[in-house]
């Protein structure tokens, strides 16, 4: 588990400072605040590589660079170990202007578990500590070959290549696993199956798959299926992108425990006992009827994975239903709110912590320090009703054509059954006003 982040002289912000909770972290803030960056110096800390410098082919995940370069940049954590829970350890890096990189202790750094980063554009991180760990040469503790795995969305489904052989690949991707898991109808398919089943929209649209089936006579390919609600075996590809987000996850869950359990027998060892899960834009895609449902079955899910393993979660959203969909199951125990904002007062970006309330729904939420809504309508709207109070304030001084003008402006925006026409009637009436 992350402890605890802080970060100076780089990313949006002078200085920014986490105490993270031990299961659910949930990050809101405005656009270009620092949420993904935040992610990103958390998969760092864990695993020490950025994904971009893994694959360049990714759009984020670069290194995070110092803001001043004449003043010393540096990052600083504290992670549990894998082999004393208990016992987090805290490490410096600071940036190095020749270098170009984060240097910190020399040595073997602290195995946090099951890492998996969800990135907003479809890209995946996962790394594994039964097969990116580092090892022990004589007595040098060295980087395995393999430093992560890292892929774009498109790698998702295509897989990764091994860089140093022809031979085999790093992952098979999502197709072509989907299909061998299908076929061999073992343990795989069925975590899938059930992985599907839990991140489904909801029980009247299952994502259940479907018979394996060719799109091309110029494609050898047996593409994997789900069944539409009309009874239609559609292949993958032809899905749209909340089911592409959503199958994606699910395929990167299944197959990094997978992979990892497998890795782990080989070694002789259990599988890890603490999985770290980032999750940018959670929502991405999704229409509401899922970003109401979203966070709880990610939760079950990966606590299905396996009842030993202990999870911690940073998940970062946009999504007023989001924040409004965990009220059940927001224990201020082990879970935390974390909020970006710009400080007009100190001319900054800065990171706070806030009491989650529960604010019973998605409006409320949007007027809430999360999303600092004044209204939630249209601009237009919002424009009008304000000079419409205004004029309310002045009552009996109102003028009988200011208060005809203002009647026709609200009907220009708002419907008829807008809850504003109570308030304007009742008002009318008070004071007389025939508009
Ligand atoms: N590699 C980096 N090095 C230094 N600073 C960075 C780096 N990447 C991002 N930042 C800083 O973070 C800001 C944007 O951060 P980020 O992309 O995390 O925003 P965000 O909160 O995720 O926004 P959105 O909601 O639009 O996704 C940039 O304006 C920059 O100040
Ligand atoms: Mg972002």
């Amino acid at each position: 588990m992350l402890h605890h982040l802080q970060l100076s002289n780089t990313g949006p912000a002078p200085d920014l400072q986490l105490e993270l909770a031990p299961r659910l972290n949930l990050i809101t803030g405005d656009n270009s605040l620092g949420k993904s960056f935040l992610l990103d110096v958390a998969w760092y800390c864990l695993t020490r590589r950025w994904p971009q410098e893994l694959n360049p082919g990714l759009n984020g995940g670069a290194m995070a660079q110092p803001t001043q370069r004449s003043q010393a940049a540096e990052i600083s954590f504290s992670v549990d170990g894998e082999s004393d829970p208990n016992q987090a350890k805290t490490y410096h890096c600071s940036f190095n202007l020749e270098e170009e990189a984060w240097i910190g202790q020399a040595g073997r750094p602290v195995n946090p578990g099951l890492v998996v980063y969800a990135m907003a554009d479809g890209a995946f991180a996962v790394w594994d500590p039964a097969r990116n760990a580092w090892k022990r040469k004589g007595a040098v503790d060295t980087p395995e070959k393999t430093r992560a795995y890292v892929f774009s969305s498109r790698q998702v489904w295509s897989g990764l290549p091994n860089p140093q052989s022809d031979l085999g690949s790093l992952c098979n991707g999502l197709v072509q696993d989907w299909a061998n898991w299908q076929r061999e109808n073992g343990e795989a398919f069925s975590q899938l199956r059930a992985v599907l089943h839990r991140l489904s929209p909801d029980a009247v649209r299952p994502l259940l798959p479907g018979p394996l089936v060719r799109i091309s006579r110029q494609d050898t390919q047996d593409y994997p299926t789900l069944m539409s609600p009309a009874g239609h075996a559609v292949p993958l590809p032809h899905w749209s992108s909340g089911v592409k987000r959503i199958i994606g996850l699910a395929y990167l869950l299944v197959w990094a425990w997978q992979e990892h359990v497998k890795a782990s027998d080989l070694l002789a060892r259990p599988p890890a006992r603490q999985m770290i899960f980032l999750v940018d834009e959670v929502e991405a895609h999704l229409h509401p009827t899922w970003q109401r449902r979203v966070v709880k079955a990610l939760m079950d899910v990966v606590d299905n994975l396996n009842q030993h393993t202990a999870i911690q979660l940073l998940l970062v959203t946009h999504s007023p239903l989001v924040m409004a969909s965990v009220e059940p199951l927001f224990d201020p125990e082990r879970d935390r709110w974390w909020d970006l904002d710009w400080s007009e007062a100190n001319q900054q970006v800065e990171l706070t912590p806030r009491p989650f309330n529960r604010y019973g729904d998605a409006n409320n939420w949007l007027r809430s320090e999360a999303f600092d809504q004044a209204d939630t309508g249209s601009l237009e709207r919002e424009a009008i009703l304000r000079r419409a109070r205004q004029l309310i304030q002045s009552g009996a001084e109102a003028s009988a054509d200011e208060v005809a003008a203002m009647h026709s402006e609200l009907q220009s925006v708002l419907g008829a059954t807008d809850v504003f026409w109570n308030r304007w009637h009742f008002e009318a009436s008070r004071h007389g006003w025939q508009p």
